[in-house]
C-alpha cells in the first residue's frame, strides 16, 4: 500500500535516514564511488518535497560520520566539495520551500569553505518553518552524548545532577520532535553510531534499496510500514 495523503498523528514527526550504499551503486555501474555520492545527493530534493507533502516535521540525514574520516583522503575531499556544491546550487530553492537547515555534528575538522557554507545555510534559514532538514555531518552519537554532558557540566552547580531533560537541551537535536522512524538503505542492519540517544523508542526500517535509487515512493513505503506498527513504549 502506497500512502498518498496526510493522515495526521500517523505521520512520523521526525524521520532519520542513514543514506547508505552510494559506493555499491557506483560499483554496479563501473563508475567511481564519487559518482555514487553525486547521484545520492540528487535524491535529497525530491525526498524533501515528499516529506513536506506527507506532513513530516523534521528529517535528519546522516551524511558523514566521525568514523568516515577513515576513508581515503580523496573520497573525503570529494564529499566536502559535493556538500558545498549542494548548498551553492540548492540554498535558494531551500529558502523558497521554507526549509530550515540545521547541522548536527562538529564543524572542527571540516575545511573552512565547507564550514562557512554550513554556517551560512543554517543562519539564512533559521526562521523557516515548514520542515527541518538536519544534516548530520561529522556526526557521532557517542560524541554527541559526551559533548552534551560536558556542555551541561560547564554550567552545573556543585552537587547538581544531570537529568534526561537537561541532557537533551544540549544535544544537537534540541527542540526537534522525537525521532519516530529510522530508515537505513543498502541492506545493512546496523546503526553505525547514528542518533544513539534519540533512538530509544524509534521504529526501525531497513531496505535493500541503495541510496541513489531511494525515491519518494520508497519513503512513502517506509511511512506506510510505520503506520502498521504498534508502538507500546513499554506499556500494554
Ligand atoms: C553512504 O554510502 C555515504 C557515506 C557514508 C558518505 P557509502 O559510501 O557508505 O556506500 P557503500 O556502503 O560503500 O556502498
Ligand atoms: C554510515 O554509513 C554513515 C553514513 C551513511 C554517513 P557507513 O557506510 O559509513 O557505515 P558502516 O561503515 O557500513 O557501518
Ligand atoms: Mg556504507
Amino acid at each position: 500500500m502506497i500512502l498518498q495523503k496526510k493522515e495526521e498523528n500517523r505521520i512520523p514527526a521526525h524521520v532519520g535516514i542513514i543514506m547508505d550504499g552510494n559506493g555499491r551503486w557506483a560499483k554496479q555501474r563501473n563508475l567511481p564511488r564519487s559518482e555514487g555520492h553525486k547521484y545520492g545527493a540528487d535524491v535529497i530534493e525530491p525526498l524533501m518535497d515528499c516529506a513536506i507533502e506527507l506532513g513530516v516535521k523534521a528529517v535528519s540525514l546522516y551524511a558523514f560520520s566521525v568514523e568516515n574520516w577513515a576513508r581515503p583522503v580523496s573520497e573525503v575531499k570529494g564529499l566536502w566539495q559535493l556538500l558545498e556544491y549542494f548548498f551553492k546550487t540548492k540554498l535558494d530553492l531551500i529558502k523558497d520551500k521554507d526549509i530550515q537547515i540545521r547541522h548536527s555534528g562538529s564543524l572542527k575538522r571540516l575545511p573552512s569553505s565547507t564550514k562557512n557554507m554550513i554556517i551560512k545555510a543554517v543562519e539564512e534559514t533559521k526562521k523557516n518553518k515548514t520542515i527541518v532538514l538536519n544534516f548530520c555531518v561529522n556526526y557521532g552519537g557517542r560524541q554527541e552524548i559526551i559533548k552534551a554532558v560536558n556542555d551541561w557540566l560547564a554550567s552545573a552547580k556543585p552537587g547538581e545532577v544531570i537529568t534526561e531533560k537537561k541532557l537533551e537541551k544540549h544535544l544537537y537535536t534540541a527542540g526537534l520532535p522525537e525521532l519516530d522512524l529510522l530508515i537505513r538503505t543498502s541492506g545493512e542492519y546496523r546503526i553505525s553510531n547514528f542518533l544513539l540517544w534519540q533512538l530509544a523508542y524509534t521504529e526501525l526500517y531497513f531496505t535493500d534499496v541503495l541510496w541513489p535509487d531511494f525515491g519518494p515512493d520508497d519513503l512513502r513505503r517506509a511511512v506506510a510500514e510505520f503506520q502498521k506498527r504498534e508502538r507500546r513504549f513499554g506499556g500494554l
